[in-house]
């Protein structure tokens, strides 16, 4: 079996240079939804063009700028069905934000074409806010014939606004990409109404019509029925915010579903978006290779951390892209501040703050924790991270911010090695004492380098990077555990 591979880039980009015609089975993409709805996306390769530092974080940022219109006019100017179709809707919709996303999606929407088999499926997941738009899209690009199904993914969340039906539905746009008899589809089945079963049981039902014309009783069989053909409205239930290791994290039932039915054992399952990496733990679980590609440096280092926490250190992939040495982590630090930032909070399993709220200031990451054998008082981990020079400042302000959150622990990241001073004045803010009867300096600095050689932070009791979701640690004496929640 060829390799698996978690790609840290644009995907476009990713797509275009790695991987080759016709040579992945099964596409499913849940790209950002261009709702208003804020999402932890870096995203501002509009224009194909590296990314700049002012991008900002867990924000829609598709605006009809300068860039939107290059890719606009790139589209318009490579002709064919799609230049005319989205000629056509910048007609009808103008230059606004939502031709600025669909001039996005409409290079990404080829490339992810381009490398699929000629018996491939791909699965697009969207929300009703873009998914008239993106049908169409797909249409212009898979061809209207290879549309086969509109899924629509039902769920429950808290009620929101008064004046409109609850919004509780995304779609899932399922094409093929040709008609090929030979296109994997495995039939899966449902679970018989209480009706149904009240009144067949769960044997087989055999219906027919007389010589008139009219139907004829149902009546059952000996032998069991399959059970009812699934259908294209799935209920299944959202990861709730408590559990969600990311914003827009899709259930991995959902994902198993698509999985189980269009693809089988062994082969290439890819998600260009693949966020926090449900369908890679997914694909994992049921034996596909799988390609994962994001642009964001958290995303790959959540990724990292699910497989081993669901899987355990026995899965094999590579990672590729990512910084890995002291130069790499420059010339990143060098080309842009902020994925810098985020890749080195990933390191140690840290979720980024959001810059704009004016509360959060001097923090750059967070962890929670909790160690506490009677209660459950949340206990805090501040981050600041510098790729530029430090000085004993930084020290201070990180202990005003300790202070200020009453926060246990502070940790500095710094891609320079720390000064005399800033060690002396870390010293000088003393230790955490855990009720494990663990002592941990209040103040740490770890340097990039020492993180790249498997450095980790003084915590209790163990390493945070290597728990960082939510891990149960039962203590040497089995008598409690602790969990590490992330914000
Ligand atoms: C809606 S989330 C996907 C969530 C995912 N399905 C899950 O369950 O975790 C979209 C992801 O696309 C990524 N993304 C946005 N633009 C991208 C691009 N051009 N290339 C690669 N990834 C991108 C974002 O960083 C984000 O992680």
């Amino acid at each position: 079996m060829a390799e698996n591979l978690l790609y840290y880039g644009d995907n476009f980009d990713v797509l275009k240079h790695h991987v080759k015609d016709e040579t992945i089975d099964l596409i499913y993409l849940d790209p950002p939804f261009k709702s208003n709805q804020k999402y932890n996306v870096l995203f501002a390769e509009q224009n194909g063009t590296r990314s700049k530092a002012q991008i900002k974080a867990f924000e829609d940022t598709w605006r009809w700028d300068e860039a939107a219109v290059t890719a606009y006019k790139k589209i318009v100017e490579g002709g064919g069905n799609v230049s005319r179709l989205m000629q056509s809707l910048h007609s009808f919709i103008d230059g606004c934000d939502m031709l600025a996303y669909l001039s996005m999606m409409v290079p990404r929407l080829m490339e992810l074409r381009r490398v699929l088999k000629h018996t491939g499926s791909i699965f697009l997941h969207c929300d009703p806010t873009a998914s008239h738009y993106l049908k169409l899209l797909m249409d212009g690009i898979f061809g209207p014939g290879n549309f086969v199904n509109e899924i629509i993914w039902h769920y429950r969340k808290w009620p929101s606004g008064k004046y409109a039906f609850q919004r509780n539905h995304d779609i899932i746009l399922f094409y093929s990409k040709s008609d090929s008899r030979k296109r994997t589809f495995h039939q899966l089945f449902m679970d018989r109404t209480p009706s149904t079963l009240k009144r067949f049981g769960t044997s087989k039902i055999v219906s027919g019509y007389d010589d008139m014309g009219r139907r004829l009783p149902s009546k059952t069989e000996e032998k069991d029925s399959e059970g009812v053909r699934q259908d294209d409205v799935w209920d299944i239930g959202r990861v709730p915010p408590i559990k969600q290791l990311f914003p827009t994290q899709k259930p991995e039932l959902l994902i198993e579903r698509i999985i189980l039915a269009a693809s089988n054992e062994g082969d290439t399952v890819l998600d260009p978006f693949c966020g926090c990496g449900t369908t890679i733990v997914a694909a994992q679980k049921l034996n596909r290779r799988w390609i994962g590609i994001d642009i964001t440096h958290l995303s790959i280092t959540l990724i990292r951390n699910r497989l081993r926490d669901a899987l355990g250190e026995g899965v094999e992939y590579k990672v590729i892209g990512e910084p890995v040495s002291l130069p790499d982590a420059e010339k990143l630090a060098r080309e842009d501040p902020y994925q810098f930032q985020f890749w080195a909070l990933g390191l140690v399993g840290a979720r980024p703050v959001d810059q704009k709220k004016g509360a959060d200031k001097g923090i750059d990451g967070r962890l929670y924790f909790h160690d506490d054998t009677k209660g459950i008082k949340t206990k805090q981990i501040i981050f600041s991270v510098k790729s530029g020079q430090t000085s004993v400042a930084h020290i201070r302000d990180l202990r005003g911010v300790l202070e200020r959150e009453q926060a246990e622990l502070g940790v500095l990241i710094t891609l320079h090695p720390p000064t005399k001073p800033m060690r002396v004045e870390a010293k000088e803010a003393g230790s955490y004492e855990s009720p494990w009867g663990t002592s941990h300096p209040r103040i740490q600095i770890i340097t990039i380098n020492e993180l790249l050689a498997n450095k980790s932070i003084d915590s209790p009791p163990s390493k945070v990077n290597v728990t960082f979701k939510k891990a149960h640690k039962v203590m040497e004496n089995g008598t409690n555990n602790q969990e590490w929640l992330l914000e």
